[in-house]
This record gives structure tokens, C-alpha cells and sequence, in this order.
């Protein structure tokens, strides 16, 4: 079945998604697939995962403001009607002063609805600092990418008591703290229900089992362009890598055996 989204989507509309229709988010760096995706989603996320996917970089510290503007700016143009949401790359919000001075960059420079931050309990001053300034916040907590040189990996949480105990704290912060909404990323589903289960804002999960409130996926691992690694999490709705080399594969030898350009494709 196909539902076209026909109405703007706005921070309000999401708030009230706890526990009602599942919100559905997906990551895009640019106008040409903001615009694809808009009518079908409410949220599009300018993730820094972009810095891996499209930037060909090993993890998602090297990207900067000026970057992600540039692509929040492209992924405006094309989306007309979802919630646009700029990641905050790692460094920029370090301290509250720092937070604030870079997220209002990004609300002058570009349309974006809110920025999101990775951090639980310790990034919940940052979260307040944001909102009593102006600027809405989604929270990510959980499996926190923006750590992984910190962690030595990317490591699933919730494998302990301890884990589920500072879980359910950070999640707790970032809502008290003024978050419209927060990410919850790879977190045993039992642990993630519960984490949604303690908040009243709506929590978005990848990683995190089917008892939040919403979904987010990173689109090339949507689609299976990235074909470096695919996490367990990462459904591939399409094998974009096969379509396009086997088009591209007809494209090569259509120049080459002088099928292509025709009369058609001639002026
Ligand atoms: O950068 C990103 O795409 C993200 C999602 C994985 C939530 O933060």
C-alpha cells in the first residue's frame, strides 16, 4: 500500500506520534534524493553517516559544520514537506558556548527543523542550552557512532545491568533536558522497549527493535549502495549496487558495440 504524505510534516505532528502512528525516517545528502524521498517519509536526517557512505571516510569524526551545511542546504531544496534534521558533527558541540554558537550557524545558513546530538546524561546541559535558546533538539542515545575511536568499535548496549541502568538514565536526561525526540541506536530490544517505555517524547530506533516509536535507516544501506559493510540491523529494500552496475554494464557496451546514442538519442 502506498500512503503519500500531502501535509507538511512539523515538530508538533512528531511529539504527537508517542505510542500512535509509527514515525518513518530516513537519511539523504542531497536535493535529488530529498526530493524522492519526501512524499513517502516524515523525517529526512542529514546524518554524518554521510561521511562514511559518501564520503568514503572510515568512521564519522572527520566531517565538518561547513560540510554538513552544504548538504543540509541541497537536502532543503528537495524536501518540501518532511522534518529536516542536521547532525551535529563530532567537536561542535563540545560545550555549551560551542554548541550554540554552531547550531545557530545552522539555523541561519539552512532550513533545517532541529539538530540532532549524540550523548545521554553527560550531553544533557548541551540539550537545555539549545532549547532555552531556540534551537530543537533530537537526541541520540545508545550506541553512539561519534565514539567508536573512544570505544575501540561499534559496541551494542544494554548487555548489562549496568548498561540498561545508565540507558534508562540518559534517555530520561535528554527528554528532561527539552529533546523533541531521541534516537535510539543499537540497543538490545528488550532494553530499547523498556528506554521507550520511560519517556513520554517518541524515540526513533535502528538497532533497537520494533518497540519504538519510529525507524530510521541510512540510505545507501536501505537501498544496498554501500557495499563495504551492512549491519545486521540494515534491512536492503533494493540491491541498488547490482542495478547500477548492470546498467551501467549496458551502457559501456551499447557505446562501445555503437548502439548508443541512436536516432532517438540524436539531434
Ligand atoms: O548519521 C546518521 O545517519 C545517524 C543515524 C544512524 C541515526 O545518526
Amino acid at each position: 500500500m502506498s500512503i503519500l504524505k500531502s501535509k507538511k510534516t512539523t515538530l508538533n505532528n512528531i511529539k504527537k506520534r508517542k505510542l500512535g502512528e509509527k514515525i518513518t525516517m530516513i537519511t539523504a545528502y542531497d536535493a535529488l534524493f530529498a526530493k524522492l524521498f519526501d512524499p513517502y517519509v516524515d523525517i529526512i536526517l542529514v546524518g554524518d553517516s554521510l561521511s562514511m557512505s559518501f564520503g568514503g571516510d572510515d568512521d564519522t569524526l572527520k566531517i565538518s559544520l561547513e560540510e554538513m551545511i552544504y548538504h543540509t542546504k541541497a537536502v532543503c531544496k528537495g524536501a518540501k514537506n518532511s522534518l529536516v534534521i542536521f547532525d551535529m558533527p563530532f567537536g561542535t558541540y563540545k560545550d555549551e558556548k560551542t554548541a550554540l554558537k554552531n547550531a545557530l550557524k545552522v539555523y541561519q545558513n539552512t532550513k533545517a527543523h532541529a539538530v540532532k546530538i549524540e550523548g545521554g546524561e553527560d550531553k544533557a546541559h548541551i540539550i537545555k542550552h539549545l532549547t532555552s535558546n531556540g534551537v530543537a533538539v533530537m537526541a541520540h542515545v545508545g550506541l553512539l557512532p561519534q565514539n567508536v575511536r573512544l570505544e575501540g568499535g561499534y559496541k551494542v548496549k544494554g548487555k548489562s545491568e549496568d548498561e540498561e541502568k545508565q540507558l534508562l538514565s540518559d534517555i530520561k536526561a535528554v527528554e528532561e533536558a527539552g529533546a523533541f525526540c531521541v534516537v535510539i541506536e543499537g540497543v538490545k530490544s528488550d532494553i530499547a522497549t523498556k528506554m521507550s517505555k520511560a519517556v513520554n517524547i517518541p524515540t526513533i530506533g535502528i538497532g533497537a527493535g520494533k518497540n519504538t516509536d519510529g525507524q530510521v535507516l541510512v540510505w545507501s544501506d536501505a537501498f544496498g549502495f554501500f557495499e563495504d559493510f551492512q549491519p545486521k540491523f540494515a534491512k536492503k529494500y533494493l540491491d541498488g549496487a547490482k542495478l547500477i552496475k548492470e546498467a551501467l554494464q549496458t551502457y559501456v557496451d551499447e557505446v562501445k558495440s555503437g548502439k548508443f546514442p541512436s536516432e532517438e538519442h540524436s539531434y
